[in-house]
């Protein structure tokens, strides 16, 4: 897959959902695997980067080359340890999904059905991890990502200026791509325009992204 692009960078990856415990054994998730965020992952290591994978609750195997992997549950504990590992981080590619919202109270004790009655759960909105960085003055270069099921250009330029990103890779959910799938489609946008990165693996997308990811950040802090 070429030459080393990403030698001596220092590269976080976040994958996989996050769960949001209402109860001790119940809890509020998404359908990400982590294979889309673990394959980027290894194509940055094989690109030459040191690199730090955050993971969800996920079941796949940390990538040959990924040099450290912090495992975390919820949104707030991925928002410390993205925070953490992006301390002196060159880039951040942020490929979790990670819950808008948790339940406001977690019940000490399993919830129980009440004769019928509806049961309603107050939610609070969770940290955005991505605006958290874009927030500081030094700074990772920010990859975002965006899930969408319809108007996926509108809303993924809109998370890319709102969210303050380098640039943002929009994917259509539905139709056997996204989540859980082994294939992904992928669309670029950066300041300069977008670039298609049409159905293929999710490791085969991967090694795409992060060549155009180099090729973006050599141009404007290489
Ligand atoms: O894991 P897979 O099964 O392989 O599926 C891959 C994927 C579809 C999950 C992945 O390709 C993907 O698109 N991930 C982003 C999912 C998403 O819905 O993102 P979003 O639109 O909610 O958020 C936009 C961006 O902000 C993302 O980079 C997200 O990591 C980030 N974010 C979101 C919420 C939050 N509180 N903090 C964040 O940083």
């Amino acid at each position: 897959f070429g030459k080393p692009v990403l030698r001596g960078l220092k590269v976080v990856v976040s994958a996989g959902p996050t769960y949001e415990d209402i109860d001790p054994v119940r809890f509020i998730g998404n359908r990400s695997s982590g294979r889309m965020g673990f394959a980027v992952a290894e194509a940055a290591a094989q690109a030459g980067a040191e690199v730090t994978l955050v993971a969800g609750p996920v079941s796949l195997a940390t990538p040959q080359g990924v040099g450290r992997r912090v495992d975390v549950r919820s949104a707030a504990q991925m928002r410390d340890a993205v925070v953490d590992a992006t301390a002196g981080a060159d880039i951040y590619i942020a490929a979790a999904a990670v819950g808008d919202y948790r339940p406001a109270q977690v019940a000490d004790h399993k919830l129980k059905k009440h004769d019928g009655a509806a049961l309603e759960l107050s939610l609070a909105e969770n940290p955005d991890i991505l605006a958290t960085l874009a927030a500081q003055t030094v700074r990772p270069f920010l990859v975002g990502f965006a899930a969408e099921t319809h108007d996926v250009e509108r809303y993924a330029r809109d998370k890319l200026k709102r969210k303050g990103l380098d640039m943002i890779a929009a994917n259509q959910v539905g139709g056997g791509l996204g989540f859980e799938a082994a294939d992904n489609a992928l669309t670029l946008y950066g300041p300069e325009g977008a670039i298609e990165l049409p159905r293929a693996s999710k490791t085969e997308l991967a090694h795409q992204l992060v060549a155009r990811i180099a090729e973006r950040y050599q141009a404007v802090r290489g």
